[in-house]
């Protein structure tokens, strides 16, 4: 982290919980303004979960039950505390300051919606009438995201469009507002591998010409590679490790991470979980021994892994992890 960079948001000791389980279990980790982080990690380990929380659009099942997320906002330049704010305030956040995109395009847009009028909706959501200078601003987003013809696509309906385009169109509902924070959950996952590339470069494009930061969650390690230059790593609802993605794919400090990273060189795990590692991540209702929860599955586990969850310590410039085996770093190097 460099003098110049501004914390855009920052996350400390979150607690999701799921009918008294702890599905998200004290996580902190803080983002810049304009930077894309990633967060990787197998199914059920909390990814979806920590992104939707930010705007506070979890599932009606889960609550946040401890922690804060502090999010610096646009117009007072000013921290605010998202997890406290009311609805209302919330409302005018969403979609104007953070947007998402998601996995599966096709099915969060609305099937019975023309495209155009999707696009601009949201613009008049946030209380823009003018009708001329919303379809305007429309097709130069469109044309900008690399969807040819954008006039064309105006009065087509979702299922007339390709999955690639459907994503592009979410991307456009997204950007529209020229939002502080995207979040992508898994925007590729569900397209086909060259498709998947596109929209990759797009989203680099995007960041790098609007400098918007977005939070980039993938299970796919190549992914997070090609498009972060952070990444956060979670097991069972906790972080285990982060860092910069070149230190942490190169020099992996916890267990887990050594793990997933090998499971790279199938390449077939787009799509699915990586499944290299023995063994399977615990249902949240499972009870959850105490100490790391990656234990059971671990090779160098050591009786202190069974007994305590490992401070966050950390392990190069930038790098911490929260592992026992993870060679700590100390002397003038040391970065916080
Ligand atoms: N609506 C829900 N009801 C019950 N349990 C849920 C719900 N949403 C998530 N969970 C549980 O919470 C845990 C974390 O879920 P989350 O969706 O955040 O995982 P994830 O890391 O995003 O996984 P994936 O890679 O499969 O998307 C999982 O065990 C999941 O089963
Ligand atoms: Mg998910």
């Amino acid at each position: 982290m460099t003098d110049g960079d501004r914390v855009l948001l920052e996350v400390r000791d979150l607690r999701i919980g799921i009918k008294g389980h702890p599905a998200v279990d004290g996580i902190s980790f803080s983002m810049n303004e304009g930077e894309i982080l990633g967060i990787v990690g197998e199914s059920g380990c909390g990814k979806s979960l920590t992104a939707l929380s930010i705007p506070r659009l979890l599932p009606e099942a889960a609550l946040i039950t401890g922690g804060s997320i502090r999010y610096r906002d646009r117009d007072r330049n000013r921290y605010r505390e998202l997890t406290a704010l009311r609805e209302g305030e919330l409302r005018k956040i969403r979609g104007r300051e953070i947007s998402m995109i998601f996995q599966e395009p096709r099915f969060s847009l609305n099937p019975l919606l023309r495209v155009g009028k999707q696009i601009t909706e949201t613009l008049e959501l946030h209380g823009e009438r003018d009708k001329t200078l919303m379809k305007n601003r429309a097709l130069s987003l469109m044309q900008s995201l690399g969807l040819q013809e954008a006039e064309k696509l105006l009065p087509l309906y979702p299922h007339q469009l390709s999955g690639g385009m459907c994503q592009r169109v979410m991307i456009a509902i997204a950007m529209i507002h020229g939002p502080r924070l995207l979040i992508a959950d898994e925007p590729t996952t569900a397209l086909d591998v060259s498709i998947q590339a596109q929209i990759l470069e797009l989203v680099k494009k995007i960041n790098r010409e609007t400098g918007t930061a977005i939070l980039f969650i993938s299970h796919d390690l190549s992914v997070i590679q090609a498009v972060c230059r952070r990444v956060l790593v979670m097991y069972a609802g906790k972080l285990v490790e982060q860092g910069p993605v070149g230190e942490v794919f190169t020099r992996p400090a916890h267990e887990y991470t050594r793990g997933l990273l090998g499971s790279i060189p199938g390449r077939s795990s787009r799509g699915r979980p990586l499944t290299n590692i023995p063994g399977r991540v615990p249902p949240i209702e499972e009870a959850r021994p105490p100490g790391c929860p990656f234990a059971p599955r671990c090779t160098a586990a050591t009786l202190p892994c069974r007994k305590t969850f490992p401070p966050e310590i950390s392990v190069g410039p930038g790098h911490s992890a929260s592992c026992f085996a993870a060679p700590e770093q100390t002397g003038p190097e040391k970065e916080d």
